[in-house]
């Protein structure tokens, strides 16, 4: 479980402070699959970073699994806990081999290299990586190195992961893949949160939290969030496809639902008309 209460984050600096973010609160079970949304600048990735202590809170409290995140003591736990992926695939990887860099790790923690070896192994069969273990990261596509940054955090067996923007240097066959393995992860009972700026893919968590100027100002199903298309206008947000054109063909005279969300029950409604 995450518990956030009153966190507040401001960025010091010699041309003026930054709140980053401001007065945010909630709490998050563990299995959930919370997406986080909101325009540049929003303030997402500083709220990513508390989640394993990168940074902490100027003032209020972040909580994981009831380790409060800026006491020293708890940081080595807090961050056994929490796996990041960060955007930039290359940016994430370390060694010159791919299983050395899902071992890259484990080998922190002081563990045997043969349990190494089949945390590791199992990992990368997870991802669909396996045939990879001993190329050049430098030798596989955008999609494929999430992968393997994703197969380290497996390999860590974290049960918190933490996406920010995992998706987006990548093509649409690498975005399917990434997202395949995070539904995948959700399903086994990973808590996941994934921050993205693609609604199609926010639309598969269980929960949205819209971020504006440092604040969480909604938190609810992506049915909720997402067919409050004035709203997402608004805000400067995008909905999902099928939500956008369900909106364009009502206002053309089309009687459908109110609250289309996927392709799916888009073509039911039509069907149904
Ligand atoms: N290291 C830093 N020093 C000063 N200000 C910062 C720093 N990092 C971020 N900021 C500022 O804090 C605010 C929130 O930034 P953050 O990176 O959390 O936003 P974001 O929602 O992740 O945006 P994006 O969608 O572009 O990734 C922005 O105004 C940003 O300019
Ligand atoms: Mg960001």
């Amino acid at each position: 479980m995450i518990h956030a209460e009153h966190l507040r984050h401001v960025y010091k600096s010699s041309s003026g402070d930054k709140v980053a973010l401001d007065d945010v609160s909630f709490t998050i079970k563990a299995g959930e699959f919370v997406a986080i949304i909101g325009t540049n600048g929003s303030g997402k990735s500083t709220l990513a970073k508390h989640f394993n202590a990168l940074l902490l809170p100027t003032d209020g409290k972040i909580f994981v699994n009831g380790l409060d995140t800026a006491q020293e003591e708890n940081l080595w736990h807090v961050r056994e806990k929490v796996g990041m992926v960060f955007q930039n695939p290359d940016s994430e990887i370390v060694a010159a081999i791919v299983e050395d860099d899902v071992a890259f790790g484990l080998e922190n923690l002081g563990i045997a290299p043969d349990k190494i070896r089949e945390r590791v192994d199992l990992a990368l069969d997870a991802v669909n990586m396996t045939d990879y273990k001993k190329f050049a990261p430098s030798k596989l596509s955008g999609g494929q190195k999430q992968r393997i940054a994703i197969a380290g955090v497996i390999a860590m067996q974290t049960k918190i992961i933490v996406l920010d923007e995992p998706t987006a240097m990548l093509d649409p066959q690498g975005r399917r893949e990434v997202l395949e393995l995070v539904k995948r992860l959700h399903a086994q009972g990973k808590t996941i949160i994934y921050i993205t700026h693609f609604m199609e893919e926010a639309a598969n968590a269980q929960r949205v939290f819209v971020m504006e100027s440092g604040r969480i100002i909604r938190d609810g199903t992506p049915r909720e969030i997402f067919t409050d298309v004035k709203e997402m206008k608004r805000l400067g947000l995008d909905v999902p496809v099928a939500v956008e054109i369900a909106e364009r063909l009502r206002r053309k005279g089309f009687k459908l639902p109110q609250k289309i969300l996927t392709p799916e029950e888009l073509a039911d409604a039509l069907k149904n008309l």
